[in-house]
């Protein structure tokens, strides 16, 4: 998708579609496109489609515009209007255009610039909008929005908030590619591959095969992979843009969740492809962390294994013991989540780092508690949950936190090893995150849940169906603001 900045006026500009937002009732700020734009507006049923956010209506554009078409855009009453609202109508307007075979759009920025947001924001709802994962269609849609231009005048301000959507809307959308490929062209190994195309300047990928995970005495997380025989990665990517102690982001990565042992029940199976989703969210920030080449040192690790019934696989009541050698015993084998990310954190803490943050599609408990309405936070470190909860604000993906009470403890108790994997039916949410906690110890650390926030059913104004990206925009902010 080409992206210009054009300084000149709405009518003269030449191109299929030109896009008006419209705050409610407000329609006459337009008046100043001519005679024949007014009369067009009177005619039609305007006044009531204005009224809506996120209405649009497509009108033929009188001959003294230089676009072929002009789409109206409701953006809602002028004291509800916030940068989501006008990202959710870029993404509508996506939705609207991305089959129409409208190529050529341009974007009026008057009315968004007027309420201090910046058209960037607008730009990218667009960006995440267009998005469709239709590599496996063997008759491909052919039509799709090629360039935007942007009519407003050429501002530091406005270039730099422009590339931050660019980045921010190609990773949310790598990721989503990630997510959406089905787990036998999402194999660890594939995952690898991924990761391995996003080495740069400044950015070094090393995958860990079994054997090296097994030196590492990484039992916990290699005991999930024994069940299937797509060998496991652990993929480590440095991105080192500033000296100083580095963030280190874990993700899950499990290609696929059969349950292993505890088999899963086959009814929605299928969408255990996105138990990986976290890790391609750590792709994702590390994409756009050195496409921005931010001033910072990044860290991601991705344990990427499937979790597969095999003959070898780990068995109810089995113990295994993790790189830093605490016992757990492996009541469930569905409960893999936390035994591949306690692997992971406590080899996260060989690169001393100043904060260590994961982020996983770790319980189904987080859906049955928050639905689809927020990423489920806990976390050891006030300051840092606190930096999550301003990112959440920025980027408005939302974060709610949960509490890490002591006797959470109890739960996890095993009767014969350190650790019990299961903490039983109650409080599965907060649980599993206090499994990690004991882990994660006294290094600052957030735990970040994406099972409600991951894959959405039903498609909103910027997110597509399927895979979400839950998690990119997030990171990246709290990654771009940790400096
Ligand atoms: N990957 C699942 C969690 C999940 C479920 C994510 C549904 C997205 C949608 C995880 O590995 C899992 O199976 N968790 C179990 C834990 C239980 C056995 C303690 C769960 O939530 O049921
Ligand atoms: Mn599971
Ligand atoms: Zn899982």
């Amino acid at each position: 998708m080409d992206i210009a900045i054009k300084n000149i006026g709405e009518a003269t500009c030449a191109c299929d579609v030109l896009i008006l937002p419209v705050i409610k009732n407000n329609i006459r700020v337009y008046d100043y496109l001519g005679t024949s734009f007014r009369r067009l507006i009177k005619k039609s049923i305007l006044r009531e489609f204005i009224a809506d956010p996120n209405a649009l209506q497509l009108l033929a554009a009188p001959d003294d515009i230089g676009s072929e078409w002009i789409l109206l855009t409701g953006i809602g009453r002028k004291n509800e209007i916030t940068a989501d609202t006008v990202r959710q109508a870029g993404g509508k307007v996506a939705e609207y255009l991305k089959d129409k075979g409208l190529k050529r759009t341009a974007l009026s920025t008057r009315v968004i610039s007027s309420l201090s947001i910046s058209p960037a924001i607008f730009v990218e709802g667009i960006l995440l909008g267009v998005y469709r994962f239709d590599r496996y269609k063997t008759e491909q849609q052919e039509k799709h929005i090629d360039s935007i231009t942007i009519l407003a005048r050429m501002t530091k301000r406005l270039q730099s908030a422009l590339s931050w959507a660019k980045a921010a809307a190609s990773s949310v959308n790598f990721a989503r590619d990630l997510v959406n490929t089905p787990s036998n062209d999402m194999t660890p190994s594939d995952l690898a591959e991924a990761a391995r195309t996003l080495r740069q300047k400044n950015l070094s990928i090393t995958v860990l095969d079994r054997e090296d995970a097994r030196k590492l005495g990484m039992g916990a997380y290699l005991s999930v992979a024994r069940g299937s025989t797509a060998p496991p990665k652990f993929i480590i990517l440095r991105y080192k843009g500033a000296k100083g102690a580095p963030l280190v982001l874990v993700g899950k990565s499990i290609t696929f969740d059969s349950g292993g042992i505890s088999l899963k029940p086959s009814h929605g199976m299928e969408k255990m492809k996105y138990d990986m989703a976290g890790g391609a969210a750590v792709l994702g920030v590390m994409k756009a962390v050195a496409e921005m080449k931010l001033p910072v040192h990044v860290i991601g690790l991705l344990p990427a294994t499937e979790n597969l019934p095999g003959s070898a696989a780990s068995k109810p009541g089995d113990i295994v013991r993790s790189v830093g050698g605490k016992t757990i015993e492996v009541v469930n084998t569905d409960a893999e989540g936390r035994l591949v990310l306690a692997d992971a954190i406590e080899y996260a803490k060989r690169f001393k780092p100043r904060a260590i943050i994961d982020i996983a599609t770790l319980t189904g408990a987080c859906s049955i508690a928050l639905g689809n309405e927020a990423i489920a936070m806990m976390g050891n470190d006030r300051r840092l949950l606190n930096r999550m909860k301003r990112s959440s604000e920025h980027t408005n993906e939302r974060v709610w936190e949960m509490p890490l009470f002591e006797e959470y403890h109890e739960y996890l108790k095993s009767d014969i090893a350190d650790l019990n994997n299961l903490g039983g039916k109650n409080g599965a949410l907060v649980t599993s995150a206090y499994f990690l906690y004991v882990f994660a110890g006294s290094v600052p650390w957030v735990h970040l849940d994406i099972a409600g926030t991951g894959w959405i059913e039903k498609e909103r104004p910027y997110l597509p169906k399927g895979a979400s990206g839950a998690g990119v925009r997030l990171l990246i902010d709290f990654v771009r603001e940790m400096r």
